[in-house]
């Protein structure tokens, strides 16, 4: 039996973030099915070609030029998709900073700036897209990292920001249930041809090696997690709220991951 994707013409999807990687790879897949696609990033240009890119597929898709730690853009981009193309059905928050660092290294700006694209950043969008949410019916799915339950050295930053992530998805759960709103986070495993992946195992041995460790033997695909996404969205995952869902090949039941090499790359780049 296959999910039927039907279901997703004519709704609204709204991607944070959705102008590249996983995100945008979310946003394709419901553009297939017929879905109206709304995208935000800071990047203009980023957005000009990906809503182009959507429209290629047949979609009928818009975004605007928006930074998650500006709520005044954030909310002019929701009142914008709103009018366009009406209550927003599924909202995707995946607007996400990340670079190696060891704590020490990290300026109290540094580690703020993470926190606030990834946190500050995800409670703007919920918080500000609720008025625009389809009531009931709509589900918020917010795109994490196990970095959130994983302690990880040179990560301090992402694993403070993704576990705040993870317990917003779970009050934001209890608070809208009764409107009919469900909301899940789901944590991507490491996805093959991605700026996040690049970022933490930069090179062939490096990716050789983290697919090595998952215990699946593979590094993840942007399908793998756009297919979570529609699971969720779907009728199938009606019942579905509250979650905290990895879609990565068993890697975090791995523990922590050495980023000592690839940091002293990184740092070697900066300098
Ligand atoms: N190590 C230590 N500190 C770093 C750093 C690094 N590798 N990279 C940036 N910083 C610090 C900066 O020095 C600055 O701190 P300071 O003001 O004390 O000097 C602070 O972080 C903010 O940097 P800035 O470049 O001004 O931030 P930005 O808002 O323009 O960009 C980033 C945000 C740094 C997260 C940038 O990498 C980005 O835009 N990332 C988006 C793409 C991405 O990360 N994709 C993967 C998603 S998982
Ligand atoms: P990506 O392509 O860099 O995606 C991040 C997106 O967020 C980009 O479209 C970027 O576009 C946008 N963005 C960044 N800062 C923003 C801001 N302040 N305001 C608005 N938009 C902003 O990276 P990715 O690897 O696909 O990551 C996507 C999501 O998956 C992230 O939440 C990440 O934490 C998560 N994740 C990824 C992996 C992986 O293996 N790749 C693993 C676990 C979790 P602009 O530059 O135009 O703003």
């Amino acid at each position: 039996m296959n999910l039927d994707t039907t279901q997703f013409q004519g709704r609204h999807v709204f991607v944070a973030g959705g102008s590249s990687g996983i995100n945008f790879g979310i946003a394709q897949a419901f553009a297939r099915a017929g879905a109206k696609l709304s995208i935000i990033s800071r990047s203009a240009d980023k957005v000009a070609g990906a809503v182009a890119a959507l429209r290629e597929l047949g979609a009928e898709a818009q975004g605007q030029s928006a930074d998650v730690r500006q709520p005044e853009a954030v909310q002019a981009a929701l009142d914008a998709a709103a009018a366009r193309f009406g209550p927003i059905d599924v909202l995707v928050s995946g607007a996400a900073g990340n670079f190696l660092a060891r704590a020490l290294d990290m300026s109290p700006n540094a580690f703020k700036t993470v926190v606030d694209i990834d946190l500050l950043g995800s409670f703007n969008v919920a918080r500000l897209a609720h008025p625009h949410l389809r009531q009931p019916g709509a589900c918020v799915i917010q795109i994490s990292a196990s970095q959130a339950f994983t302690p990880t050295p040179f990560q301090a930053h992402v694993c403070a920001a993704k576990a705040g992530v993870d317990m917003l998805t779970q009050v934001l759960a209890l608070e809208w249930g009764p409107l009919g709103i469900r909301v899940n986070s789901i944590v991507p495993g490491p996805i093959a041809d991605t700026e996040g992946l690049a970022r933490l195992a930069p090179g062939e041995d490096a990716l050789a090696a983290m697919a090595r460790r998952v215990p699946l033997q593979r590094l993840g695909r942007v399908d793998d997690i756009a297919r979570m996404a529609m699971l969720l969205a779907s009728d199938w995952g009606s019942y579905i709220t509250g979650t905290v869902i990895p879609v990565d090949g068993g890697l975090s039941l791995t523990g922590p991951r050495d980023f000592s090499a690839a940091a002293a790359t990184a740092a070697k780049g900066r300098s």
